[in-house]
């Protein structure tokens, strides 16, 4: 069986000054969680927030899930002792918050390696204007093995807030930036979230902006609340009908007396060999393994 160790259909944020929140995120159905530093911790209890932190990885050292800490940025007063925190807890990644050049990745790698965390992993937060202008040099650390790169998180609510936007139904004003991202990220291999939705209480608006995630080719939603896990891990798997069309596809392929053949017609429809490849994918994705 393919374990679905990596995937990140629900990655759910936690407040770090929320000890029982911490607790209860790891008992839950997300496949990550998020300890934040950052904006969902009040600067007055900022230092409260990293012993609590520092205190549930050590008498959780393991997890089932993804764990990844937000720290502060750089630039502030709580980025480094974030950052000496995050060296200690040694989560799956450190995500940093509003990066907006590629210098600003390679500083966090140069001190995470200084702290004995080499292999903590790195993802980035693009929120900000700056963050989309140079989204290219950011994504591009992807190529590069050895800075650790993995995932881009669009963070939608700070886009709003420094452009001035709202955010309408249907997020039309930010499409361009968006998919910007989502394209970036694909083209130097990294992983890339959605932001999040605010209104946990509505369930039907948040199942559509899963859909239109899913659409834009975001690899899952970075999540505010519990009654959000399971909405988006349905939304960012594979359903029945596109497994059972994965199947046909792979067992098409695989018929003997097609072996020497690049394209096929399957129920109406052409099939090539880069469509047997997708749907392998698929199938890996649920965590289904075809045995031909
Ligand atoms: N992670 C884990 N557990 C959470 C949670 C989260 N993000 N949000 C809520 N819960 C828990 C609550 O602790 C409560 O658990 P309990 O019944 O065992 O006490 C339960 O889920 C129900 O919570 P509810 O009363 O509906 O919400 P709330 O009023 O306690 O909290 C928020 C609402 C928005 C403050 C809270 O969901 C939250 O802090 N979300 C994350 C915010 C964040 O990190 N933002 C930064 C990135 S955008
Ligand atoms: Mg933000």
């Amino acid at each position: 069986m393919m374990t679905l160790a990596r995937a990140r259909r629900s990655v759910l944020y936690v407040p770090a000054a929320n000890e029982r929140a911490m607790t209860k995120a790891e008992s839950l159905a997300c496949d990550a969680i998020i300890f934040d530093l950052e904006d969902a911790v009040a600067a007055s209890v900022k230092a409260d927030a990293r012993a609590a932190l520092q205190a549930h990885f050590s008498a959780s050292p393991t997890s089932t899930k993804g764990r990844i800490i937000r720290v502060n940025g750089a630039a502030t007063a709580w980025g480094a002792e974030d950052l000496a925190v995050a060296s200690v807890c040694k989560p799956d990644a450190v995500l940093l918050p509003k990066v907006e050049t590629a210098e600003q990745v390679l500083e966090v790698r140069t001190a995470l390696d200084r702290s004995n965390a080499p292999d903590t992993r790195l993802w980035a937060m693009i929120e900000t204007p700056l963050g989309i202008v140079n989204i290219r040099e950011i994504a591009a650390l992807g190529a590069k093995p050895s800075i650790g790169l993995e995932c881009l998180v669009a963070g939608t609510n700070d886009l709003a807030k420094e452009t001035g936007l709202p955010l309408p139904e249907g997020r039309s004003t930010m499409m361009l930036w968006l998919a910007s991202v989502i394209i970036h990220a694909r083209a130097f291999g990294l992983d890339v979230l959605d932001g999040v939705y605010n209104d946990f209480n509505d369930a039907d608006g948040f199942t559509a902006e899963c859909r239109q995630g899913v659409n834009m080719g975001f690899g899952g939603k970075t999540l505010i609340h519990p009654k959000q896990i399971e909405p988006a891990n349905t939304a960012f798997s594979p359903d029945t009908a596109l497994i059972e069309e994965a199947r046909a596809i792979v067992a098409a392929f695989a018929a003997p007396e097609n072996s020497q053949r690049g394209v096929l017609s399957l129920n109406g429809r052409m099939v090539e060999r880069l469509h047997a490849e997708m749907a392998a994918r698929t199938l890996a994705k649920a965590g289904i393994v075809f045995n031909g």
